[in-house]
């Protein structure tokens, strides 16, 4: 019902654009109270919505803004910790570098760094990361689980879950997980996660994970290179996306999945995880820097590795590969 009368008042200011419309016609048009438009006007607001109000005249749709400074996200977060200190830049190299320079400077838990667009972006393996300005989500979170580092791994894991799920709730699409990091639509990267770490033998200091999440792009905005293996949120869904609410969901998820990882243990995670998982089941090939190995993905252990069962029978262990099928 709630949704029905956001979008008849979406409509209706969207036909009378750059024209006030009063509220009464409104609530005509959408067949609800003035006081429901109220209500819907101001979470319209909250979702990034500009919309003017003049007393005696009604209310105008000037556009949506789609920015993710720290009070962009900070309201509607339903988090109780992470995303609570938020960094935002303009533009920065990396999120991931000043993420581990904060981690060093004892910043909390759940401390973000965020940037509208990144220079040097990194990927796994070396790799560059395109982040360009204005469309996509370029975030670092810092996590200082009390785990041993053999552990880290399966954080990948937690968060890959936790997107698809924001990416189901804001965007309505259905996203599949490539292990170790890559999160698919139609086969095409929707988002890469990186997660490094500080620590020693024994113990972690910080997790940062990073994520590169493609979300307004068009198609042109991808570079060449980019074209069969990238897209965008977008560009499945067929209209924008508002990038601080999947922020505030993707917190949200990822609080959620690592209170039930230190409560529980990582199976209930991994069952998730394989559910939205392509790889497993499938003949694949692993290409590490050095080698590759071929068979089939047969699962992940509780460490979040994967194991491969090659044409001999024998079971390999992988902690890091790039997956082709
Ligand atoms: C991959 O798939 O290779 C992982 C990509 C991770 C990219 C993100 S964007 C935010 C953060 N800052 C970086 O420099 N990299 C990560």
């Amino acid at each position: 019902m709630a949704s029905k009368i956001r979008e008849a008042l979406l409509s209706s200011l969207t036909a009378h654009k750059d024209e006030f419309v009063s509220g009464q016609e409104l609530a005509y048009e959408a067949s609800c109270t003035r006081t429901a438009i109220w209500k819907h006007i101001e979470e319209l607001r909250r979702d990034g919505f500009t919309i003017e109000s003049r007393r005696k005249k009604g209310y105008r749709l000037v556009g949506r803004s789609d920015l993710v400074t720290e009070n962009d996200i900070l309201l509607g977060l339903e988090t109780e910790q992470l995303g609570r200190n938020i960094v935002f830049y303009q533009t920065l190299d990396s999120t991931q570098k000043i993420a581990h320079q904060l981690a060093q400077e004892s910043a909390p838990e759940g401390t973000l760094v965020i940037a509208e667009e990144q220079k040097t972006g990194r990927g796994r393996m070396s790799r560059q990361w395109y982040s360009p300005p204005g469309t996509g989500i370029w975030m670092s979170l810092l996590l200082r689980p009390e785990l041993p580092p053999q552990k880290a791994p399966q954080f990948t894991l937690i968060t890959s879950v936790a997107i698809v799920q924001a990416i189901e709730e804001v965007c309505g699409l259905q996203v599949q997980i490539k292990w170790p990091n890559d999160l698919l639509i139609d086969g095409k990267k929707i988002t890469g996660i990186l997660t490094e770490l500080q620590a020693d033998s024994e113990r972690i200091y910080s997790l940062i994970i990073g994520m590169g999440m493609n979300v307004n792009q068009k198609q042109a905005d991808f570079p060449e290179e980019l074209h069969e293996i990238a897209t965008s949120l977008a560009l499945a869904k067929g209209e924008p996306v508002s990038r601080a609410k999947l922020v505030q969901r993707v917190l949200f998820h990822i609080e959620r999945y690592y209170k039930m990882y230190m409560d529980k243990g990582f199976e209930p995670i991994k069952l998730l995880w394989e559910s939205y998982a392509v790889t497993i089941g499938k003949h694949i090939t692993a290409r590490t820097l050095h080698d590759s190995i071929s068979g089939v993905a047969l699962g992940i252990t509780d460490e979040g590795v994967l194991l491969l069962e090659d044409k001999d029978g024998v079971v390999h262990p992988i902690y890091s590969a790039d997956i082709e099928w």
